[in-house]
């Protein structure tokens, strides 16, 4: 709302106010009958009538002016007496005029304001604020944890060579590991002649990494891995993982454990507590399968009690053969860890959620509740 408007608003509220419309009431009876004229001036609903009205009174020609003219030609005594009737009845019709006048501005102006209202009680159209689904939330809380910890963070692409996805990482192209991976090919071809595939793990970017920085480096990998697998409460064609690798010398198991616990009590927020199997995994030697549990308050005993343990992630020394695929020498001490954990089962297991269709299926009342 404009300041002069409310300026203008607020005098003509005062000096209505402050107008004594009674005082019309108080009219000597004249040869025209004040209630009439009264009357006629409280019915007037348009300013166009206004006018007419006053005009019909107080105009050059009005009935009031003409005996106000009339005046002159009375008797000092007459003059006396009806000149001060005329006149104070010109005073009210002036006045009552002057009244009616304020409250046709008044509604204009407040025909104006209506429009131009600004009304503070009107729910305002409220603009969604974007937010991170969970997968995407926890994806970077977990990069910053590993961050926390030394790590750089690098994305790796998501269309990958044969060569990168399973040579690189000891798995030879006929080994039937290729086929633990429902692999999902892409029509375009490399230099080799082969057909470009969707990542199946996060490990196919460990031979990019290894030959971006050399040894010693420490980086992971979190992003989207597919496999051509059948869709249920526990498997999609895409998910996250993600993959860490820590290559320097003398790295030994006991860095490893380490490291781990310290990541992993970070990402679950709890005193995690790791446990190894040994696991296959063609890049690593040897290979574990890594287990965790915590402690956590049981409501329906009232006591701290220790978790199930959890399968978390595989992970292992890292195999020679990875290493000479990226151009390092084994022979120079270098060694190193590697691990690769299911973010989506992570993100699962963290907040309880039994159908990980639910994280992609878009369903924002689903990605609201967290
Ligand atoms: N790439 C494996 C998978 O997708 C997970 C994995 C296991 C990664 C062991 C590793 C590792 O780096 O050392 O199942």
């Amino acid at each position: 709302m404009e300041l002069h408007w409310i300026l203008w608003l607020n005098f003509l509220e005062n000096t209505s106010k402050n107008h004594n419309i009674l005082s019309v009431f108080n009219l000597y009876d004249l040869s025209m009958d004040q209630n009439t004229i009264l009357q006629e001036f409280s019915t007037i609903t348009t300013k166009e009538q206004l006018t007419e009205t006053y005009q019909k009174y107080l105009g050059k020609n009005g009935l009031l002016s003409a005996e106000l003219k009339n005046l002159a030609s009375l008797s000092l005594e007459e003059k006396k007496e009806k000149g001060k009737k005329l006149t104070d009845l010109r005073q009210s019709i002036e006045e009552i005029f002057e009244k009616k006048e304020k409250e046709f501005l008044l509604d204009e102006v407040n025909e104006l304001l209506q429009k131009d209202a600004v009304d503070l009680f009107v729910p305002a159209k409220t603009l969604e604020e974007g937010y991170f689904s969970l997968s995407a939330k926890t994806r970077r809380e977990t990069e910053e944890i590993a961050q926390s910890m030394g790590f750089i963070v690098e994305m790796g692409n998501e269309v990958v060579t044969k060569f990168e996805n399973f040579e690189s990482v000891n798995i030879p192209i006929t080994h039937p590991a290729t086929e633990m991976h429902d692999t999902i090919y892409v029509d375009k071809k490399d230099e080799r002649g082969e057909n470009y595939v969707l990542r199946t793990h996060t490990s196919s970017a460990q031979n990019y990494i290894l030959r971006k920085y050399g040894a010693p480096v420490k980086a992971v990998v979190p992003g989207k891995t597919y496999r051509f697998d059948e869709m249920d409460a526990t498997h999609d064609v895409m998910f996250y993982q993600f993959e860490g690798i820590y290559v320097d010398k003398n790295i030994s198991m006991a860095n490893f454990k380490d490291v781990l616990t310290t990541f992993l009590t970070m990402i679950l927020e709890k005193e995690v507590e790791i446990r190894m199997r040994p696991g296959y995994f063609p890049f690593v030697e040897p290979g574990v399968e890594v287990d965790a549990r915590y402690e956590y308050y049981n409501m329906k005993t009232g006591k701290k009690e220790l978790s199930n343990w959890i399968e978390i992630l595989g992970a292992g020394m890292i195999h020679e053969n990875v290493l000479k695929a990226a151009d390092i020498n084994p022979e120079e001490g270098r060694t190193g860890f590697a691990f690769g954990l299911g973010l989506t089962r992570m993100v699962a297991v963290k907040y309880g959620i039994k159908d990980i269709r639910l994280f992609t299926n878009g369903d924002l009342r689903f990605s609201h509740s967290f």
